[in-house]
């Protein structure tokens, strides 16, 4: 499936990616102006000829086909018997979504209204901050998006509690008002040992407070047993079925806070841009097929080119928490090594994703980026305004910095222009040479930006969806089951079994010396 795209890289050898821009259309031809969003993927070593190569492997690996069973509700989630439908969360006026040959949408309309509902009464009460306790997908996406979304806000403060730390819900109670807060316990299984732990924290400081917890909760779940038996009554529990996986589920019940920040209307808006990346995802061939190309270009780096990690850059302030979303959402779904026949992989699983927004990734590692021995594709990210009209400066300053970090890892800086550079300041001889080497930059370095009009609602559940969409094509073309997470339960049993051992209450025996010596430590250190 590879060979015919590694041979091409290969034969493309150290060609510069500057010098394709030889080609005056490259710009155009390496990009895709689709659903108001430009995807710009002319920084990288792709030609004519690669780029046919790896538009053959989607559709030799049924992509289509594959999406086309997703968006009809076939159970594609083999390892769990499950359809795999958060698309139905979001097909605000599309027709007919049907599990098992049962229409959906009803349900999932009827929950949208009853959590509007809900917000616009909250909205409207006294309460001034709302605490939403859940981790992985019940955290990340609402979190990510309350930030994303702040010049949307005109609703109480949302808070975002999730480590089983204490220290996580510690920080965030103090200072808040019990009489005025409201928790929203947010689980798909409502089981995680974490979320659990933190209700029942939150719990017990509205009883040590004096304050009644029975409205001061609300359940967002696919269990509404285990809510009930928590206490949560039937009117303050939303539920989502399993055909929605976790880390896909922002886009019903589990973005509760978001809603109550920005209200119904700003969140529907926000659906309604999901919904739109969905139907261009659905229609478009696969080569202009924005979340295909997105796939196609990251399997090139990853799979052809052997580049093992992928740094997310958003030039976007309010997309801080982007790059952790795109953790759980890429790595949970596309770390996996056995494929969906039971076989080992025989290439690699998805790629290390990492990020921080510019500019403040500059000042951290971006030298690495640019000087360190291993190529990291870099894939930026910025809008074409800001919402601070007043501060337009900043965001030109913005704008700049993104487009300055793709050309300059382009272009690099060769030996003879820092031997320029250091000849201007006076360098002579050896010590000229010395210096001129560590002013030189290899360039030839890839990136691709996503270019954006604005981040409202709309475009920011555009960008969100193309990410989901581009795992999608990476796990179908991989052939893996991008909707388990089995890599998660081991740790989980083991801290089970380790809960009383690092209590003191069982002994430590069985376990390997280093935990054993860990255990140690830690029980020493407390008994004073
Ligand atoms: O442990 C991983 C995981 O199952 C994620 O996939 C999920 O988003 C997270 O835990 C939280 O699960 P829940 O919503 O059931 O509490």
């Amino acid at each position: 499936m590879w060979d015919e795209v590694k041979r091409l890289s290969q034969a493309a050898g150290s060609r510069r990616i500057e010098d394709l821009f030889e080609n005056d259309n490259r710009a155009a031809e390496f990009s895709l102006n689709s659903v108001g969003l430009l995807f710009d993927y002319s920084k990288t070593q792709l030609d004519e000829q690669s780029r046919a190569a790896l538009v053959r492997i989607a559709q030799d690996a049924d992509v289509e086909g594959r999406r086309d069973a997703m968006f009809g509700g076939e159970p594609i989630n083999e390892t769990e018997g499950r359809a795999v439908l958060h698309t139905a969360l979001r097909n605000l006026d599309g027709g007919p979504v049907l599990v098992g040959g049962k229409d959906v949408m009803p349900g999932v309309r009827d929950t949208l209204d009853r959590m509007a509902k809900l917000a616009e009464h909250i909205r409207g009460s006294t309460v001034t901050d709302v605490v939403n306790i859940g981790i992985g997908g019940s955290d990340l996406g609402p979190a990510m998006a309350y930030k994303a979304l702040g010049p949307y806000v005109d609703g109480p403060r949302c808070h975002f509690v999730s480590n089983v730390d204490g220290a996580d819900i510690a920080d965030t109670l103090r200072g808040l008002d019990p009489e005025t807060t409201l928790f929203i316990v947010a689980s798909k299984t409502f089981t995680t040992i974490e979320t659990m732990t933190n209700a029942r924290t939150a719990k017990a400081w509205l009883d040590d407070k004096g304050v009644s917890h029975e409205d001061r909760f609300v359940a967002l779940s696919s269990n509404k047993e285990k809510a009930a038996e928590w206490g949560i009554p039937d009117a303050r529990v939303f539920g989502f079925g399993d055909w929605v996986g976790g880390r896909y589920s922002m886009w019903g019940p589990i973005g509760l806070a978001l809603m109550i920040a920005i209200g119904d209307k700003a969140f529907r808006a926000f659906l309604r841009g999901a919904q739109e990346m969905d139907r261009h995802f659905r229609a478009a061939p696969l080569h202009q097929n924005m979340p295909v190309l997105l796939a196609l270009v990251g399997m090139w780096h990853n799979q052809v080119q052997g580049h093992a990690t992928r740094a997310v850059l958003p030039y976007d302030d309010r997309l801080a928490r982007l790059p952790a979303y795109l953790q759980q959402l890429e790595m949970e779904s596309n770390g996996k090594g056995v494929s969906m026949d039971g076989k080992d992989l025989e290439v690699h699983s998805g790629p290390v994703v990492w990020g921080e927004p510019g500019t403040n990734g500059q000042h951290a590692f971006y030298q690495l980026i640019h000087q360190g021995t291993r190529t990291v594709p870099c894939e930026f990210m910025v809008a074409a305004t800001g919402h601070e009209p007043d501060l337009g400066h900043h965001h030109d300053l913005l704008v700049a910095n993104c487009l300055a970090q793709s050309e300059a890892l382009m272009r690099g800086r060769s030996l003879e222009e820092a031997r320029a550079i250091c000849a201007e300041k006076g360098f002579e001889g050896d010590e000229l040479e010395r210096q001129a080497r560590h002013r030189v930059f290899p360039g030839n370095r890839p990136s691709t930006t996503l270019i954006y009009p604005q981040l409202t609602p709309e475009t920011f559940g555009k960008i969100v969806a193309l990410y989901e969409h581009r795992v999608f094509v990476e796990g179908v073309i991989l052939n893996i089951n991008s909707f388990d997470q089995w890599g998660v339960e081991l740790g989980k049993e083991l801290a089970k079994s380790l809960e009383d051992v690092v209590t003191g209450e069982a002994p430590s025996t069985g376990k390997d010396g280093s935990t054993r010596q860990l255990v140690d430590y830690v029980l020493l250190y407390r008994s004073g």
